[in-house]
């Protein structure tokens, strides 16, 4: 790692929201690191900085045509004051792989990984402790250069900037109602689906106000060519237990690779519950639906950890889960997950750090 990281530290810090008023992403920490990329110089200048607006040109490449990627990850407080960062490497990795895919230049991941710490160290007052609260962590690359031609930008900024939440969901770990989008696609194969872009989050916003106008707080993604096997749920990854099995859709090409996706499939591999990882129709729910043995429903994502479905929306039909609650291994995951991430239970996977 041949950078050092400069801390310019505020004169004047923020006022701290209420434990109860945080929800999600609204509020920002004292701090934030930055650095800047050219063709000539390549990664230059890592600093933290006090949290400020920056200043771009209105022919920033990003506003035009997108060209941008981000991380979420979460540092949680544990009882003994220590700081837990849960698998922080695989964002660090998943974030190069995205900007493969959005011809944006890698980034030295131990310096990431470096940055994000001290940043988190610089503003560890910022950090929440009670129950179901965590400080956020939001890495993200755009593009700079200010030109209105199409071809990678010559310029990028890499930010993290910190945000100390609550819940995503005001539900909580209580169950959602999806509908199953039929007219909308989230990605196709190729596409860039698997990259986590913030196209994809736009191109799921108007499927989102639909399903939201109709009552439902998400929507369960098909697949743009078949439009009949799952892909996601929402912006997150979705299991099903069908009978004692679990079942996952595949990673295909189209679907985003989730951290909380992979920590689940390992659990339950440890678990000796049988998982699998394989294409998955519509169809297939509802005729499991039918006959008794679709069970259980869950999303997994790092901002909600795990999000119970408690029903599913497709056609006329409403196929109610379980009994609209949150089912027995829905609660048992989200207890091993989020105790392993705060520190409450051992973590004996090597998962923090
Ligand atoms: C998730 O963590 O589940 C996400 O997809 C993050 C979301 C806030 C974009």
């Amino acid at each position: 790692m041949a950078h050092t990281i400069t801390i310019e530290y505020t004169t004047k810090k923020k006022q701290q929201p209420h434990v109860n008023q945080l929800g999600f992403g609204k509020y920002f920490t004292d701090h934030m690191f930055i650095m800047d990329y050219d063709t000539e110089k390549g990664w230059y200048d890592p600093r933290i900085v006090p949290y400020q607006p920056i200043l771009m040109d209105p022919a920033s490449k990003v506003f035009h045509y997108g060209q941008t990627v981000f991380e979420g990850l979460k540092a949680y407080k544990t009882a003994d004051e220590r700081i837990l960062l849960f698998r922080p490497d695989k964002n660090m990795k998943r974030l190069n792989k995205s900007n493969d895919r959005l011809s944006i230049p890698a980034i030295d991941e131990e310096l990431a990984l470096e940055a994000l710490k001290q940043l988190i160290l610089t503003d560890q007052d910022w950090i929440p402790e009670a129950v179901g609260t965590s400080l956020y962590v939001r890495p993200f690359v755009i593009a700079t250069e200010s030109c209105l031609g199409v071809a990678p930008s010559r310029q990028y900024k890499f930010m993290i900037i910190l945000s100390p939440v609550g819940s995503y969901y005001a539900e909580g770990i209580n169950p959602v109602s999806i509908h199953v989008e039929s007219e909308y696609v989230r990605a196709v194969a190729g596409g860039v689906g698997n990259a986590k872009t913030a196209g994809n989050y736009a191109a799921g916003l108007k499927a989102q106000e639909g399903a939201t106008d109709l009552g439902y707080a998400q929507v369960l993604w098909l697949d743009g060519v078949h439009r009949k096997y799952i892909e996601e749920v929402g912006s997150m990854n979705v299991f099903f237990r069908i009978n004692d099995t679990v079942v996952t859709p595949m990673i295909n090409g189209s679907i985003l690779e989730g951290i909380t996706r992979a920590t689940v499939i390992e659990l339950l591999q440890h678990w000796n519950i049988p998982v699998e990882e394989r294409r998955i129709s519509i169809e297939e729910l509802v005729e499991a639906q039918h006959n008794g043995s679709l069970k259980e429903a869950f999303g997994t994502g790092t901002a909600a950890v795990i999000s119970p479905i408690g029903s599913l929306h497709y056609q006329d039909e409403k196929l109610v889960l379980g009994d609209g609650i949150t089912g027995e291994l829905s609660k048992k995951i989200y207890d091993a997950v989020t105790g392993i991430q705060n520190g409450v239970l051992p973590d004996t996977y090597g998962w923090t750090i």
